[in-house]
């Protein structure tokens, strides 16, 4: 793949995505989310050569929402390894992200990390021994050096504004309480989750921070391989809420996403990808994300099937 046919292929998907007239309903019940246009698209490539390829608005900040439960999955298995599987599963869901029907179903464990009680138990996990801005402040670092870049924030406005209307989110935190699946007092648990997910990150600054998931040589090493392998697989099978299976049909790539509409995909030894577009679909993916990742993945022929 030379230089112009990866940056040309991405200007075709930015044109051809631009053209969409349904771009998706842009999350509102976290209202300083729903100020963002759906007109906004960007892309970037990270690949094994080191070289990234970018358009659109890949340099824009956005809120990568439940992209950061790749974060706390990443640092909890670190820590924890296999103990964590004591407190959640590793099973695709059935529900929407947020059920609290499907927790109550499985009687307090989350079905996998990934699903916002999944991400409660992780946060609640990476918490213990440490303060919540100490466990921010981890999280950050780790991100900030998977990354190689030390300017990512999180937004205060967006931490705020899902504190506020995040209801669903509470009745979760008091539901693992009550099966005990939660050490910590509901807030400050929730206060780490709603901070971790109102970090901003562009597109070039994910990509470039998915560079370990595809198991490149020049990445920072952060995440044993064991780790990596673990990760990439949930991000196969759950990355997507329940719509991991037609994501995976589609697609064909490892992948998570979160509501700010940004997805991190990887192709392990090949590519990291990072796409934003804020209008989701009916699981509260990105419309235009996926749309346009399956575009790349069927013109280059970039799958892991
Ligand atoms: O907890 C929430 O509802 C949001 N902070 C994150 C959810 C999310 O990103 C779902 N993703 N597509």
């Amino acid at each position: 793949m030379s230089k112009t046919d990866l940056h040309q292929t991405l200007l075709d998907i930015c044109a051809d995505m631009a053209g969409c007239n349904d771009k998706g309903a842009v999350a509102n019940y976290i209202p300083e989310l729903a100020k963002v246009s759906p007109d906004r698209f960007g892309i970037s490539v990270c690949l094994a050569d080191g070289q990234q390829f970018s358009a659109g608005d890949a340099t824009a900040r956005f809120s990568v929402q439940s992209v950061s439960k790749v974060f706390t999955l990443a640092i909890a298995l670190g820590r924890y390894g296999d103990g964590l599987w004591r407190r959640v599963g590793r099973e695709p869901s059935t529900h929407e992200f947020n059920s609290v029907q499907e927790l109550e179903l499985r009687k307090g464990i989350p079905p996998n990390p990934f699903v916002n009680a999944g991400a409660l138990v992780t946060t609640d996990m990476i918490l213990a021994g440490s303060t919540p801005a100490e466990t921010l402040g981890e999280m950050l670092r780790f991100v900030r050096q998977a990354a190689s870049d030390d300017d990512i924030l999180i937004d205060p406005a967006v931490a705020a504004s899902e504190t506020i209307t995040g209801h669903k989110n509470w009745a979760l935190a008091h539901f693992l309480a009550s099966f005990k699946n939660l050490e910590h007092p509901c807030e400050r648990t929730l206060g780490v989750y709603f901070h971790h997910c109102a970090i901003e990150m562009t597109c070039e600054q994910l990509a470039h921070f998915g560079r370990f998931l595809a198991g490149f040589s020049h990445s920072p090493s952060l995440v044993s391989r064991d780790n990596v392998r673990s990760i990439n697989a949930l991000m196969m099978t759950c990355g997507h809420y329940n719509g991991s299976g037609e994501f995976a049909y589609r697609v064909g790539i490892p992948a998570k996403s979160g509501v700010g509409g940004g997805i991190l995909a990887i192709l392990p030894g090949k590519a990291s990808i990072a796409v934003w577009s804020p209008g989701l679909n009916k699981q509260g993916n990105s419309l235009l994300g996926t749309r346009a990742l399956e575009a790349l993945s069927k013109s280059l022929e970039w799958s892991v099937f």
